[in-house]
C-alpha cells in the first residue's frame, strides 16, 4: 500500500469510529513516521515497508483508543520547539502560544532584558519560547511535579543552545521560589483551571491523557487563580507584571481576583480564535 493509499484507509476507519480530525491523525501521524512533509504524501507512490506498516497500525489503534497524536509520537510542536511529553505533562496547546505572544510584548515593552518566571511550567513550553526567542530575559520556570521538572529541563537540552539559560525550582506555588522574592519582573503560568465537576464531561483525549494535577482547578476553576495571585505579589518588584493563561469565560474574573489581590488591571488578549486568552495585571507601585 502507498503512503497516500494508508493514510486515506486509517483516515476512513478513524472516522467511523468517531475518532475527532481523523485525516490530520492520520497523515500527521504517517508524516512523522515517514519523516515526510504532509503534503507530500499524496505524492508517495512507493509502498510502505512491513515494518513501517506494522509501526503505523500500532499507532492508529492507538489513536482508536483517543489517545492524542503528540502522546503516540512522544513530542509536540510549540512555537520554535519540539517539546519532548511524558505523562506527567500537559500536551502544550495553540492557544497558549498567544499567551507567550502576549508575554513576549510585555517583555519588548521593557527593553527586552527582565527577570521571567513561568509558573507551573509541565513540559517548559512557555519558559523555553521565552528563553528561545528573548534571549537576553533570565528565564526561571517552577512546578510542583518532580517529574514535569525533568522532562522541562530535559526539552530545555534538546532545545536551547545552552539550557543552563533557564533555572527550574520545584515550588507549590511561592513556596520554593523564596531567592526570587522582590526580583520577578515578569510572571508568566498556564494554571490549572478547568472546574472539578467538569473534568469528567472533557475530551477523552484530555480527560484520559493529560495529568489531573494540570487540569484541576478546584469547584468553579479559579482557585489556584486566587492562591496564586495572593501569594506571588511577594516575588514581584514594583511594576512587575502577571500574564496569565485563562479558559473560555474566565478572564473577568481572573481579572477581578487580581484587583482584590492588590494588582492594577493591564487588559485581556484573545487567542487565534478570538477568545480572551492572556489577562495582564500590573504590581502597583513602579
Ligand atoms: C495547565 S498545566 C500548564 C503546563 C505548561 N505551562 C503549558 O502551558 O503547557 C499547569 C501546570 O501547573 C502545575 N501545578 C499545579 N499546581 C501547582 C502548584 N501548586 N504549584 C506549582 N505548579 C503547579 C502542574 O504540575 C502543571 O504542570
Amino acid at each position: 500500500m502507498t503512503a497516500h493509499d494508508a493514510s486515506r484507509a486509517a483516515a476512513s476507519r478513524l472516522r467511523e469510529a468517531g475518532v475527532p480530525e481523523p485525516t490530520a491523525s492520520a497523515e500527521v501521524l504517517l508524516s512523522e513516521l515517514l519523516g515526510a512533509r504532509r503534503g507530500d504524501l499524496r505524492f508517495r507512490r512507493e509502498p510502505l515497508s512491513r515494518e513501517q506498516s506494522k509501526a503505523y497500525e500500532a499507532m492508529i489503534s492507538r489513536r482508536l483508543d483517543r489517545e492524542p497524536v503528540q502522546r503516540i509520537l512522544g513530542y509536540a510542536y510549540f512555537r520554535n520547539l519540539r517539546l519532548s511529553l511524558g505523562e506527567e505533562v500537559l500536551i502544550p496547546r495553540a492557544d497558549t502560544e498567544s499567551v507567550v505572544e502576549a508575554a513576549l510584548e510585555r517583555i519588548d515593552l521593557r527593553d527586552g532584558a527582565c527577570r521571567v518566571l513561568d509558573l507551573g511550567t509541565g513540559s517548559g513550553a512557555i519558559a523555553l519560547a521565552i528563553a528561545d526567542e528573548r534571549p537576553a530575559c533570565e528565564v526561571h520556570a517552577s512546578d510542583v511535579s518532580e517529574a514535569a521538572l525533568r522532562i522541562a529541563r530535559r526539552n530545555a537540552e534538546l532545545n536551547l543552545d545552552r539550557s543552563e539559560r533557564v533555572a527550574f525550582h520545584r515550588a507549590d506555588l511561592v513556596s520554593g521560589l523564596e531567592a526570587l522574592a522582590g526580583d520577578v519582573d515578569l510572571l508568566v503560568s498556564n494554571p490549572p483551571y478547568v472546574a472539578s465537576a467538569a473534568l469528567a464531561g472533557l475530551a477523552p483525549e484530555v480527560r484520559d491523557w493529560d495529568p489531573p494535577l494540570a487540569l484541576d482547578g478546584g469547584p468553579d476553576g479559579l482557585d489556584l487563580y486566587r492562591r496564586l495571585l495572593a501569594e506571588t505579589a511577594c516575588l514581584l518588584k514594583p511594576g512587575a507584571e502577571v500574564v496569565l493563561e485563562v479558559g473560555d469565560g474566565q478572564a473577568k474574573e481572573v481579572l477581578c481576583i487580581g484587583e482584590s489581590a492588590g494588582l492594577r488591571r493591564v487588559g485581556a488578549r484573545p487567542d487565534l480564535t478570538g477568545t480572551l486568552r492572556a489577562v495582564i495585571l500590573e504590581k502597583k507601585g513602579s
